[in-house]
């Protein structure tokens, strides 16, 4: 099946999301505020961030690994990040690929982050599984995205998306030229996580990019569970 949502970021221009974390700063600084918590004290000799964009995330991400790999589908966006980002260079590499298939050995990284890409992968199952795969057995997955922020806001979107010209797909919506979207409840995107063998520390809070009455984001830093990590406590 043609991946949609991978075709739409393919063509759009890399500035889109871009202009529009600039026009909502203030709640995006509250986003990063809360990323860093998640992170404080993290040093990994390795990270990825899976679907960088423009690579917001790179002056953060190099203070927490020594080496940070940037994967995106768009390699307009990454060639745009590159320049954008050049200072990071020495320690930044940039990567054309897809979260569903990542071209990694397993265990490479300490720290995976995947910011804000979630809702745009249409097989959210095989991306979890392949981040688990390249993370290491003491390694940890930050995980952020948009959720419905109850039944009543899915049951809104089943009734309003049709009739905006959204269709359902792959248990998502497409929009004509917008991109596919996924969102799960809360519980779901919890037992879903859960489903993949990862124990779990959830933070949620007001969503940066839809509409707060409707939907919230979600932090999850997620760890493997069930492995013999020798050495750590
Ligand atoms: C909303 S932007 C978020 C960018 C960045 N993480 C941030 O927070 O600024 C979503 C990004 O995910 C990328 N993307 C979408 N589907 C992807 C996939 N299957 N694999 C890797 N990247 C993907 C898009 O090209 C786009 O750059």
């Amino acid at each position: 099946m043609m991946n949609e949502s991978k075709q739409y970021y393919k063509k759009i221009s890399p500035t889109i999301w871009q202009n529009w974390v600039e026009s909502h700063s203030e709640i995006f600084s509250r986003h990063l505020e809360a990323l860093s918590r998640c992170m404080e004290g993290l040093k990994a000799k390795f990270a990825i961030d899976i679907g960088c964009g423009y690579g917001r995330l790179i002056p953060f991400l190099s203070d927490k690994a020594e080496e940070l790999v940037e994967v995106d589908v768009s390699t307009k966006s990454l060639k745009n990040t590159r320049e954008i980002t050049s200072k990071f260079r020495h320690k930044t590499f940039f990567v054309a690929g897809d979260a569903n298939s990542l071209s990694f050995l397993d265990g490479s990284f300490q720290l995976v982050v995947c910011y804000e890409v979630f809702i745009h992968i249409e097989n959210s199952g095989m991306a979890l599984s392949e981040m688990r795969r390249v993370m290491a057995d003491n390694g940890v997955l930050i995980l952020s995205t948009t959720i419905f922020r109850n039944r009543f806001s899915r049951l809104l979107c089943r009734i309003f998306l049709p009739l905006l010209g959204y269709k359902r797909y792959s248990g998502g919506y497409k929009g004509k030229n917008k991109p596919f979207m996924k969102w799960f409840t809360k519980n779901e995107f919890l037992n879903l996580l859960s489903s993949h063998k990862f124990s779990l520390r959830v933070k949620t809070f007001e969503s940066a990019t839809l509409h707060p009455a409707l939907f919230s984001s979600i932090i999850v830093e997620c760890r493997k569970s069930g492995v013999n990590r020798i050495g750590s406590d």
